[in-house]
């Protein structure tokens, strides 16, 4: 980076959420505030850029962190991957103890329709956390 194409920019933040993110990128080995910062800016950027890929075919994964306890919820769930097989190629289930469960599935499909399949089975009650992650675009 040449100095005339350097901007600096100042940031208020709460201190509690300095002293967080100064914690977190020190434990992640970042000897310089600035680069984190970069990171961030050019993850969600590239984020910003995947979303518009609209009708491209992308590949990745949806983890799901849910408590089977939750009434319904392991069918609600079942079902929801069924309507959607021809995108979710592939799941794992694993059983954390004795109410939550993890499940990685694996999809494949236009990158609107995988979002839409991320937000159905991240808003079901029950689903205590999840992601989806784009991986690649075919
Ligand atoms: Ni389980």
């Amino acid at each position: 980076m040449s100095a005339e194409n350097l901007v600096r920019f100042g940031v208020s933040v709460d201190k509690e959420l300095f002293t967080e993110f100064e914690r977190v990128i020190t434990e992640k080995g970042y000897t310089n505030r600035s680069e984190a910062i970069r990171d961030l800016m050019r993850d969600f950027l590239l984020a910003e850029k995947l979303n518009q890929r609209g009708n491209d075919e992308v590949v990745g994964t949806i983890t799901l962190i849910y408590n089977h306890h939750v009434r319904d919820l392991s069918d609600r769930l079942t079902a929801l991957q069924h309507e959607y097989y021809r995108v979710i190629i592939s799941s794992l289930h694993v059983h954390l103890d004795h109410e939550k469960c993890l499940e990685v599935l694996v999809v494949r499909g236009d990158f609107k329709t995988v979002q839409l399949i991320s937000g159905r089975l991240l808003s079901i009650k029950g689903v205590l956390s999840g992601k989806l992650i784009t991986s690649g675009v075919l």
